[in-house]
């Protein structure tokens, strides 16, 4: 179970593989301890590759016997893999191994999950189910046979002869190991059709396990709808018969876009008004999205080598976002992208973790699947599109398609089909997938004459391995408005490439009002020195959805920071602003939800940290209730009606408009709960219809300390379902006050239902104790101390989660001396168990470091 001893792989290093696979061959025999893998695997000696070494990975594999063109053969085997003396021609490799599913606690390659077979190959599992040269750039069709008697036994492609203890599937398309996926068990399906647009008939199947078949149905329409979105917007069909999705519990990401057979994280695509919120609703029709759109980015265009994740991810992340953007409103998701970026991509990108968006080395590739590959990556093509425009954008995709199809392609000629679409040299821009670090924007005004100035000065600081920084191109999404409010000059994008550069704006008789960085042109910081005054104008007036929402949201901080360093009353002027705002009902309601949202503790403590303060996490959290109680004082005549008026009657329906409505009127709860003493929360509690009502009454009964009873009864009523009771133990953990937090989690952790070898249970309480700012950094230390001991604890068990969790930690130089000793008591108490898994090694060496 144990890797061996940790090596560093560096991208310039990257050579092919000595062969080619021409045609892989794979039986499994199926048995929970003990099942067969037998593969036949055609291969050719690769002219482009001088070494011809055969090496093939494997990894707690039991090897039964090997041949070469049908003789035996002893192959000289090693912790990591499997060498052997070949012909220097054509030549057939035969292996049958042994592998035990029930005990792989680490939900990587085949595996067991709830009594069925299921596999997780991304990105190096597939070495843990046969040997095989397990690196992208090695593609092949795969031809597989199950055997055994689970009722349903699926893989990739297409499906072949079915017998009554076998079944045979067919994957015409040359695809690396990473992408196969194998499933068996008692599962039912929920199915549909779609017809692609040149007319195929695809069958479509959502595989679940019995009793959940009622919660297929919104993941399927998200699916047809992401199937007909890639047709229409980036002219991409569906290339096999079928396509199928199965729903697992033990998972450790959230989805997986093995071809045809996507395997998802059970709470990436089981829905139901009685069991799921909104919020899960909209992230289940992204992921699905996300996954399906893999199919093209990724899966028919992969990546040479694994330093190129983010050609597959960061694009489909854009791709997912944009068609979110679509069917539902593109300022939400814009600002809900941005607050995300902020809460998981910045930490990351300030702290010991930092790394590019290419990274250039790594031990363990699964610590890679970061917030900078994924969204910082997504930002990065945003940046692209919006500096070639939307056409070009889109001849740029379409060139890239017809050039690299059945490709395993690098970053380099993703680049080369914008430079040879437009024209244009992105050796520059090529820099935001090499250098890391967030570019601090800083901006200074100038009018003079009839002339408006924008001085922009750039600067990215020291990250890991990077002390020093070139400038980005960065494109600056700019308008101008007149004192009035009205827009004199509509948004154009300045497009900074030096490290100080100014525009210059004539012809403007009074001295405008500029709104900078609209959309979120660029993921940087603004370092904007505008007044009170300035902000409220703007919160007020700007045209551009995304920058007057970051009006409010920079009032807020201001407005926090104060109270934090001076203790100074929440800002009367910010409260005003926002108070026309919210009434103003010819704005979306999702939009004037997020307007009533304010920064994370998390967020305020990473701002003080670099204004050149020690955050006190207790004094965050008082300064934070304060201005909800402020806003609960503020707005106590207008709450009311706010939440009556966004009520929505009859049947559930998650689309974006009931949705929004939900979200303003539970905003207007959580605020008048903190005065009424959970009054009207304990009304909706007992009355609710669906879970998006239910989980916020519970909420707001629990931040007005009056959860217990409501509690008990919601325990009581969702016992048999895993997801809602992960949503049970997460609550109490986030909800809890700084000095319990700890003791909550750790009582949670003893309740009969606690298991730690499922992930979403795990991260249910330890992601949420991680997540509770002012708990998880309460003084006494007792989360530092729960938290290590618990992901001591799941180590052994599961690596890949225990690693991910350590990032909890990354933030802890931002903080006073005392906790500081206490994390790195603890990080230091996990560096040193025994047989520590790479994962967490590595993590915990870079958190340290
Ligand atoms: N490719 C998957 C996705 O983004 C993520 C799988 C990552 N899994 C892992 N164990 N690293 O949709
Ligand atoms: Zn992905």
């Amino acid at each position: 179970m144990r890797d061996a001893a940790p090596q560093t792989v560096y991208l310039e290093d990257y050579t092919p593989f000595g062969f080619i696979v021409e045609a892989v061959d794979l039986t499994f025999r199926l048995h929970p301890t003990a099942t067969r893998v037998l593969s036949r695997i055609r291969f050719l000696p690769n002219p482009e590759a001088s070494d011809r070494t055969f090496f093939l990975h494997g990894e707690d594999l039991r090897l039964i016997r090997a041949a070469i063109d049908g003789r035996e053969i002893t192959p000289e085997l090693s912790e990591a893999g499997l060498r052997a003396d070949v012909p220097d021609a054509p030549f057939t490799f035969e292996a049958e191994v042994e592998i035990s599913p029930a005990t792989n606690t680490a939900l990587e390659g085949l595996y067991m999950s709830s009594g069925m077979y299921c596999t997780q190959c991304e990105a190096e599992g597939f070495r843990k189910i046969t040997y095989y040269p397990d690196r992208p750039d090695v593609m092949a069709p795969f031809e597989v046979r199950i055997e055994g008697d689970q009722p349903v036994m699926l893989s990739n492609g297409n499906p072949g002869a079915r017998g009554a203890d076998f079944a045979e599937w067919t994957d015409p398309w040359p695809k690396p190991a990473y992408l196969f996926a194998l499933v068996a068990g008692d599962l039912v399906a929920h199915r549909d059709s779609f017809t692609t647009a040149s007319g195929r008939k695809v069958d479509l199947a959502i595989w679940v396990r019995p009793g959940d078949e009622g919660k297929c149905a919104f993941g399927m329409e998200a699916l047809k709808k992401s199937m007909r979105w890639d047709e229409e917007v980036y002219g991409r069909e569906y290339d096999l018969d079928v396509f199928n999705i199965v729903a697992v519990d033990d998972f450790n990401m959230g989805a997986m876009e093995n071809k045809g057979l996507n395997i998802f994280n059970s709470s990436c695509v089981l829905a139901s008004p009685e069991t799921s919120t909104d919020g899960n609703f909209e992230r289940i029709e992204a992921i699905i999205a996300h996954e399906y759109f893999h199919n093209w980015t990724g899966n028919r265009i992969t990546c040479r080598d694994w330093f190129q994740l983010c050609l597959k991810e960061g694009l489909t992340v854009h791709r997912d976002s944009e068609f979110t953007s679509d069917m539902r409103s593109a300022p939400v998701k814009r600002i809900s992208d941005v607050i995300d970026l902020r809460a998981r991509q910045f930490p990351e990108d300030q702290g010991p973790l930092s790394h590019p968006v290419r990274p250039e080395s790594f031990q363990e590739i699964n610590n890679f699947y970061t917030a900078t590959v994924y969204e910082k990556g997504a930002e990065v093509i945003g940046m692209l599109k919006r500096l070639v425009d939307d056409d070009a954008y889109h001849r740029a995709l379409d060139l890239y398609f017809e050039r690299h199809d059945g490709d395993a392609a690098t970053i380099e000629d993703w680049l080369k089909v914008f430079e040879d679409t437009t024209g244009r040299d992105l050796s520059q821009f090529k820099r935001w997938y090499s250098q890391s670090g967030t570019p601090r924007l800083h901006v200074r005004e100038e009018y003079e004459g009839d002339t408006f100035t924008l001085h922009f000065r750039q600067e990215t600081p020291p990250t890991p391995g990077q002390p020093d920084k070139g400038p980005q191109v960065l494109p600056i999404a700019v308008g101008l408005l007149n004192p009035n409010g009205d827009e004199v000059t509509p948004t154009q994008i300045l497009e900074m490439t030096q490290a100080e550069q100014s525009f210059t704006f004539e012809g403007l008789r009074v001295r405008p009002i500029p709104s900078i960085l609209r959309g979120f042109s660029a993921p940087v910081m603004l370092d904007h020195a505008e007044g009170k005054d300035r902000r409220a104008f703007l919160l007020a007036h700007d045209s551009d959805a995304f920058n007057r929402w970051e009006a409010g949201r920079e009032l807020a901080r201001e407005s926090l920071v104060q109270t934090v360093l001076t203790g100074a009353a929440s800002d009367a002027a910010y409260l005003d602003g926002l108070k026309a705002v919210i009434r103003d009902e010819s704005l979306d309601p999702a939009y004037r939800a997020l307007m009533l949202g304010q920064p994370t503790q998390s967020e305020l403590a990473g701002l003080l940290y670099e204004r050149g303060e020690t955050p006190d996490p207790e004094a965050i959290h008082d300064a934070a209730e304060g201005l909800r109680d402020a806003k609960a004082a503020a707005f106590a005549g207008l709450l009311p009606g706010l939440y009556e008026d966004n009520q929505v009657p009859g049947p559930y329906s998650p689309d974006a408009q009931s949705a929004g409505r939900r979200a303003l009127a539970n905003a207007a709860l959580s605020l008048l709960s903190r005065r009424d003493h959970g009054a009207q929360a304990q009304a909706q509690y007992d009355r609710a219809g669906n879970m998006t009502e239910q989980l916020s009454a519970l909420s707001a009964l629990i931040d007005a300390g009056k959860g217990d009873l409501a509690l008990g009864r919601f325990y009581d009523q969702w016992q048999g379902d895993r997801l809602v009771i992960d949503k049970w133990f997460a609550l109490q953990v986030m909800l809890a006050a700084p000095e319990e937090t700890a003791a909550v989690a750790e009582r949670l952790t003893q309740h009969p239902d606690f298991d730690m070898t499922n992930p979403n249970r795990f991260r249910a309480v330890f992601g949420a104790l991680a997540g509770n700012h002012a708990g998880f950094h309460y003084r006494d230390g007792a989360a530092y101390r729960l938290l290590a001991e618990w992901l001591m604890k799941l180590d052994p068990l599961n690596p890949q989660t225990t690693a991910r969790m350590c990032t909890a930690f990354q933030t802890w130089k931002r903080y006073d001396a005392d906790r500081q000793d206490m994390i790195r008591a603890q990080l230091e108490r996990i560096a040193a168990l025994d047989g520590l898994s790479g994962d967490t090694s590595e993590m915990i060496g870079r958190i340290l470091a």
